[in-house]
């Protein structure tokens, strides 16, 4: 089993479009048994596959806390091999929840409990530098950080360096994809000379339409540059994940 983490410290990169579209290409694609695991409470992941969150109690978060089931919450996708597991306003106080146990580990645990049923489990992160983005780090086998062409980017890509440097004595690679990329700009394309050997993903109204139609690219528009870029992406990981003798 390997873990995907699909991270920035940003907010609107792209990081649920594409962690929602990696996952449909991990299980349809790759066959592989995939979960795709929403940590943001605003909730997106799910929300694209048309599937709300079951209706628990104690929620989302309360499986950090050992008071809910994992496969209890998991719900299907509709989609070959693909689970769902779906967040909740709840995991608004999971940092809390998670500083207050004190196991650093508690993610990358409950992720190994899961092993048996998935080979892939791809994490849908909130754009935070907390406890919940170093529980990440911790579980990932690689993190798939998404940066528009823009110089802010750059400065999140160090953010995130410094802090793995810093606060992980070992930490998994990070892979930065180059998200929202547009050949008609200017710009966008001076900047893409910077970093040749990044993934791209295009700026698309058929990756848009994703949240419109609540469906993967490849499930509507397979043919597409977009739904071609994630499965090369896709193939990215993959290759990663063999060279680290992950999964
Ligand atoms: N490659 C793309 N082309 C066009 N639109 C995109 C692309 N990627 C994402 N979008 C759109 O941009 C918006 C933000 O994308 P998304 O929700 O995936 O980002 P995010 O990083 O998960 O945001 P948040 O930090 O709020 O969770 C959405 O409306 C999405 O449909
Ligand atoms: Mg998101």
């Amino acid at each position: 089993m390997a873990v995907i983490a699909v991270y920035s410290v940003k907010g609107g990169v792209g990081k649920t479009t594409i962690a929602a579209n990696l996952a449909w290409q991990s299980a349809v694609v790759g066959e592989k048994r995939t979960l795709l695991w929403d940590l943001d409470p605003s909730g997106g992941a799910a929300f694209l596959f048309g599937v709300e969150p079951r209706a628990k109690k104690k929620g989302a978060a309360a499986i950090f806390r050992g008071k809910e089931d994992a496969e209890e919450m998991i719900q299907p996708s509709g989609y070959w091999g693909l689970d769902l597991l779906p967040a909740d306003d709840s995991l608004r106080g999971l940092e809390h929840s998670l500083l207050a146990l004190g196991k650093k580990k508690r993610l990358a645990k409950l992720a190994g409990e899961l092993s048996g049923k998935y080979e892939r489990i791809i994490l849908d992160c909130p754009p935070v530098l907390n406890e919940i983005s170093a529980q990440v780090i911790r579980a990932a086998d690689v993190v798939i950080v998404p940066l528009p062409p823009s110089p802010l980017s750059q400065r999140a890509l160090q953010a995130i360096r410094k802090e793995l440097a810093a606060n992980h004595k070992q930490h998994p690679p990070i892979l930065p994809v180059l998200s929202m990329f547009d050949a008609r700009r200017g710009l966008h394309k001076q900047l893409r000379t910077g970093m040749p050997d990044w993934p791209v993903i295009p700026m698309s109204s058929a990756i848009e339409q994703v949240a419109e139609r609540q469906a993967p690219l490849g499930s509507f528009a397979p043919t597409s540059p977009g739904a071609a870029a994630f499965a090369e992406l896709w193939q990215a990981i993959e290759a990663k994940l063999e060279d680290l003798g992950a999964g």
